[in-house]
């Protein structure tokens, strides 16, 4: 189904597929898409909502349509209603992969990977198959990390640094807990970095992340309190959203995701990085080719790097290894998807 609109703008438009477009991670995004915060105030976009083939989330999405035509976005283009991810994913430039079961309480995220997993090898062939050649894949189903490894697996004619997983939340929870603590403005705070996984084992650093052009460390001068409070507060936050709500996440997700697909869209500033989970190189003692989250610099062309040559202390060092250890297992449990 596909649900035309007239425009008055002359760019091509970019086709943006997102799956699990009925779910509340959609419903807080599709409208930051279409209304031009996630690829610009010129870029006019053609939304390609995948669904799962079933009444109930098929019937919502009709819904959700409906009110993007009831926003009157002047870039959205079409919005295309489908439950067949040959269809969804066709010539798609970005695909954003959210569709997906989110944990209840007291579940850890991975304990999702059994019923998750398989999703992405499907999605990961019609994207190979369909997709634009230069597509661009981002993974926010949990567990996001091994998710995106069966999907860039699965796609084996893309190339892998078309894939990233997002880190991005953890990156804006750090960024906020430190701001709140040092008693400075959030913009005061830069490079926030998160290594590792998205998941209670991430690594949100406090001695690379500045505060003012200085190492958080130094300006908070609470050891206690960066190393217990703080880690737990953000590797945390997630399960205490979902306490709190009785559901996921979603705004936060939503803005996360925004601000991740802006990252990679545009030059990074000079010195500085975002967190966001890409293919491992080796580096940081990660083993080569898990998904994993990095400082990462996009260059003038989109290309990306993981930012070489940080130093880690031994505290970083113990605590990264935890988190790559827990993704070795992951991968693991996956390896037949593989
Ligand atoms: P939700 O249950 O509200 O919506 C998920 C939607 O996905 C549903 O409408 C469901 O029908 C659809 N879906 C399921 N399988 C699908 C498939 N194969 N193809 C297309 N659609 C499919 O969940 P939500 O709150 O929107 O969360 C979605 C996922 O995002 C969860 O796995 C959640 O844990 C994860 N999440 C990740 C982050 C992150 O930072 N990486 C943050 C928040 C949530
Ligand atoms: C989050 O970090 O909020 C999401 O990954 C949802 C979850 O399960 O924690």
């Amino acid at each position: 189904m596909s649900t035309a609109m007239s425009t008055a703008t002359s760019t091509a438009p970019l086709r943006v597929a997102v799956t699990g477009a009925a779910g509340q991670i959609g419903y807080a995004l599709l409208p930051r898409i279409a209304s031009g915060q996630m690829f610009g105030p010129e870029q006019p976009v053609i939304l390609q909502l995948i669904e799962i083939p079933v009444e109930q989330p098929m019937k919502a999405l009709e819904g959700v349509a409906l009110e993007l035509e009831d926003c009157a976005f002047p870039l959205l283009h079409d919005t295309i209603l489908t439950s067949d991810p040959n269809v969804g994913f066709k010539d798609a430039d970005w695909c954003l992969l959210v569709g997906s079961k989110p944990r209840g309480a007291g579940m850890e995220r991975n304990d999702l990977i059994l019923e998750n997993g398989p999703i992405f090898t499907g999605q990961g062939r019609a994207i190979n198959d369909r997709a634009a050649s230069d597509v661009r894949v981002v993974v926010v189903g949990n567990p996001c990390n091994t998710n995106c490894l069966i999907c860039m697996h699965s796609a084996p004619d893309v190339p892998d640094e078309r894939f990233s997983a997002m880190t991005r939340l953890d990156q804006n929870r750090a960024q906020n807990q430190l701001a709140r603590k040092a008693g400075v403005p959030s913009s005061a705070v830069t490079n926030t970095l998160v290594w590792g996984n998205h998941s209670a084992t991430q690594v949100p650093d406090f001695f690379h992340t500045m505060i003012d052009g200085r190492p958080a460390n130094e300006v908070i001068a609470d050891e206690a309190w960066l190393k217990g409070e703080f880690l737990t507060t953000v590797q945390k936050r997630g399960a205490a959203i979902i306490k709190a709500r009785g559901l996921s996440s979603a705004a936060s997700a939503a803005n996360a995701l925004v601000d991740h697909v802006r990252d990679f869209r545009r030059a990074t500033p000079k010195g500085e990085w975002r967190s966001a989970c890409v293919k491992s190189d080796g580096s940081y003692g990660t083993s080569e080719g898990l998904i994993s989250s990095f400082p990462v610099r996009v260059d003038a062309k989109g290309d990306w790097e993981i930012v070489p040559g940080l130093e880690l202390n031994a505290f970083l060092e113990a605590k990264i290894a935890a988190t790559v250890a827990e993704l070795e297992q992951e991968r693991d449990v996956v390896a037949d998807l593989l």
